[in-house]
């Protein structure tokens, strides 16, 4: 499917920000040094923008939204196309600015290129898709049509687990639709979360001032973001305490305007006392490591059922002990460094919270650097942190539930409800427990790890509001505006 071009010059200036269609240079007396999570290398030094700068993006934003919006779907499908055909030959300096600047492994960063390719194939047919209706009156001579519009200037706000897709899947469909962009993508993820996207729309051809991304710390600029008057619809990634922060702001401030929050998540993967050991031991293993457990899908907590849970236990430990960890950028490392030294603090903390709490830690290993390898803990119990909370990295607890009744429960008992698994070689009984599963996706004998762009992706409780992909998307990048039309005179009642 894809191709390289070795023709094609690496992109630079990553030090620049991009606002107005401009390179400029940040004007905030502070700057952000990224840096690779594995070496320490410095990857570059970005100064970083000022509120003057912000405004500036949401006045571009706002003077080039019309004039995109009126353009053809033709001419803006045309774009994103060219933008799938740009990631096809970037692919590998894509692949190798995730490695380096996210800490992705390999395998991660390749499925992270994918799945961006993948919704911007899918944002390209957005164009042609959107449609209005036409409905019937109860007024004679009345007929009703219902428009469905772009919404505006969209602000987005992205993390840095997955930056490269979490990005995409908001701007290519805001774009796709006749919006314009302000982006502030992650401080760990300047680049893959933003910069490297805005120099795949510029050489794509994206007229100038309608993708904007504004380096800047989020307790420095997030507010700034969000209390704008410019853009209509706040799609936030990131945690949940971050986002309800959002909320408010979003609907308590002088201007009122949508949200779409995706946060985060604490996904159950369930095994079931008839299911294939063997298949869920290595799902396990994939859905709980991939990329270091740092996925909001990531599967959190793991539920055996009482009957096989000593066989899964032991299987499972045997499996991952043979996972490699350490340098990311080699083909066959399954476990590479954590994002930042915050969050490996957060993580020993979480192991030993996890130990006092009277876990039992069946694996561990030393930590070096930002490298945390797996931990296992068993003899989990659902009060403990390790299931209440949402791990974000290389740790996971065994339940024991005492048969489907008590795992059902068990899946159930947290306050976030974004994706879920469970294991079952019967797929009535799996069908009627993913329905019993109050969350916005499950996965009958797969990880709770997935991602399609014609499906909807998105959670319940405090893991959000609002749905990515396909249609879904459409409609939350869109606004729907009702137009009826008296063809005759009605008559009033005074
Ligand atoms: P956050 O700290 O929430 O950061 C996410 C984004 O919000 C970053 O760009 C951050 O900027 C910005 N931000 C921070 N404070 C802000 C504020 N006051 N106003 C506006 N923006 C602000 O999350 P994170 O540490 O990057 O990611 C980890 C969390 O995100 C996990 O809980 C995970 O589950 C969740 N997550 C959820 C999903 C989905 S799809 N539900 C996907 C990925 C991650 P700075 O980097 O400059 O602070």
């Amino acid at each position: 499917m894809s191709t390289n071009n070795t023709t094609t010059s690496a992109y630079t200036d990553f030090h620049l920000q991009f606002i107005a269609g401009e390179w400029q240079t940040g004007k905030d007396d502070s700057s952000n040094t990224n840096t690779n999570p594995y070496n320490g290398d410095t990857l570059v030094e970005i100064q970083q923008a000022t509120k003057d700068q912000l405004n500036e993006a949401y006045d571009a934003a706002s003077q080039t939204q019309e004039a995109w919006a009126k353009q053809t779907p033709a001419t803006r499908a045309a774009v994103l196309y060219k933008v799938v055909n740009i990631l096809d030959q970037r692919q590998e300096e894509i692949v190798d600015w995730l490695i380096k600047e996210s800490g992705s492994t390999r395998i991660k960063a390749m499925v992270e290129f994918s799945a961006t390719r993948a919704i911007t194939l899918e944002a390209a047919t957005f164009p042609n898709r959107v449609h209005g209706e036409i409905r019937p009156s109860n007024t004679p001579g009345k007929e009703n049509f219902i428009y469905r519009e772009p919404i505006g200037v969209v602000a987005v706000i992205s993390p840095w687990n997955f930056p490269l897709h979490l990005t995409q899947r908001s701007i290519a469909p805001a774009l796709a639709l006749g919006n314009a962009v302000v982006l502030k993508p992650a401080s760990d993820t300047p680049v893959t979360g933003g910069l490297l996207l805005a120099k795949v729309f510029e050489e794509a051809g994206l007229p100038k001032g309608l993708l904007n991304v504004v380096v800047g710390s989020g307790s420095e600029i997030g507010d700034a973001i969000v209390e704008h008057k410019a853009p209509s619809l706040v799609s936030f990634t990131g945690s949940t305490s971050v986002g309800k922060h959002i909320g408010e702001l979003a609907n308590g401030g002088e201007y009122i305007k949508q949200v779409a929050l995706e946060l985060g998540g604490n996904s159950p993967f369930v095994v079931l006392k008839d299911a294939d050991i063997e298949q869920a031991v290595k799902a396990a293993a994939f859905g709980k490591f991939l990329h270091q457990g740092q996925i909001c899908i990531a599967i959190n907590r793991v539920i055996v059922e009482d009957e096989i849970y000593d066989d899964f236990v032991e299987r499972f430990l045997a499996h991952v002990k043979t996972l490699n960890v350490g340098d990311p950028n080699k083909q066959d490392t399954a476990v590479g460094p954590i994002i930042n030294e915050k969050q490996v603090k957060s993580l020993k903390e979480k192991i030993a919270k996890a130990q006092e709490e009277g876990a039992k830690m069946i694996l561990s290993g030393e930590i070096e650097g930002q490298v945390v390898p797996p931990h296992i803990f068993t003899e989990v119990t659902r009060e403990m942190d390790l299931s209440r909370n949402e791990v974000f990295g290389p740790l996971v607890g065994i339940i024991r539930a005492k048969d489907e009744v008590d795992a059902l429960s068990i899946a159930n008992d947290s306050m976030y409800g974004l994706s879920s698994a469970v294991f079952t070689a019967d797929m009535q009984k799996g069908l009627r427990f993913a329905r019993g599963i109050r969350a916005g996706m499950t996965h009958i004998n797969d990880i709770s790890v997935n991602d399609e762009s014609n499906t909807p992706f998105g959670g319940e409780k405090n893991s959000g509001i609002g749905r990515f992909n396909g249609e879904w998307v459409l409609e939350e990048f869109t606004r729907t505006h009702w137009i009826s039309m008296q063809n005759e005179p009605r008559e009033y009642p005074f």
